[in-house]
């Protein structure tokens, strides 16, 4: 099933918030399937316990915004991968440009950091993307299949994988990708990933930056876009709802 949704958090929402939202959120996905429409959420760190608890019983997901490969050691500050698994979180988000760009994660620590993921029961959603002038000078295609080759060149599983093609010029800014641009992106990202070996057809291929109920339809109409990765619009239930029935009617 290649049908995917997530909500990506970020550093938002203060406690009562966040459980407000989930319990929205928990109440309309009752009205959906396990199998067919498979959502996950990745809130703050500190909510993921309570989180996890709330959507027992849903067809919801908990996944983590990011994670230290490992078990324990002298990180003051992380969060390993296996505290996270045994938190009953079931996903994580490896290489999203926030990360990249902010913290100064590189491709050899993303690849260590999913690699470890996968290796504790954790599927990752991998997120890659241009940036403006990368897109401007034409490296658009260069950049991301750097970005897939570097991570994912060897030793993964691909049964619990999902990518997010998210073109930094396009995250917060309300500025998307128009559907042909983001077509053009994941089908181009579903070659590769062929390429290194992967069954291309049934990874899930999901497209962030600035989705919004008006526009998510239009864009999960495209044949290799196979769902969401949403930021702002996933921190209200209306506006997140709306675009699940986008992606499922
Ligand atoms: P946005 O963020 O929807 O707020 O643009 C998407 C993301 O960064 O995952």
């Amino acid at each position: 099933m290649r049908h995917l949704l997530a909500a990506n958090w970020k550093m938002h929402l203060y406690p009562g918030q966040a459980r407000d939202l989930l319990y929205k959120l928990v109440k309309h996905w009752e009205t959906y399937q396990w199998d067919t429409h498979q959502t996950i959420i990745f809130p703050p760190y500190i909510y993921l316990r309570e989180a996890v608890e709330l959507v027992r019983n849903s067809p919801l997901s908990i996944g983590a915004q990011n994670g230290y490969p490992g078990e324990f050691g002298a990180f003051t500050g992380e969060i390993s991968m296996a505290q996270i698994a045994a938190c009953g979180v079931r996903w994580v988000l490896v290489g999203h440009s926030e990360r990249r760009q902010y913290f100064g994660e590189v491709s050899a620590l993303l690849q260590e950091k999913l690699l470890d993921a996968q290796r504790r029961n954790l599927s990752v959603v991998y997120c890659i993307g241009e940036t403006l002038p990368q897109r401007q000078r034409g490296e658009t295609f260069a950049i991301l299949r750097q970005q897939l080759v570097e991570v994912l060149s060897s030793g993964v599983d691909w049964t619990n994988l999902a990518i997010a093609y998210e073109p930094v010029w396009a995250i917060g800014t309300g500025v998307n990708a128009t559907p042909a641009q983001a077509q053009e992106a994941h089908s181009f990202i579903r070659s590769v990933v062929a390429e290194l070996g992967a069954p291309a057809d049934s990874i899930p291929i999901l497209y962030g930056g600035s989705l919004k109920p008006e526009n998510a339809r239009e864009i999960f109409q495209q044949p290799d876009v196979d769902g969401g990765l949403v930021g702002g619009a996933s921190l209200d239930a209306a506006s997140f709802i709306a675009i699940a029935s986008a992606l499922w009617g």
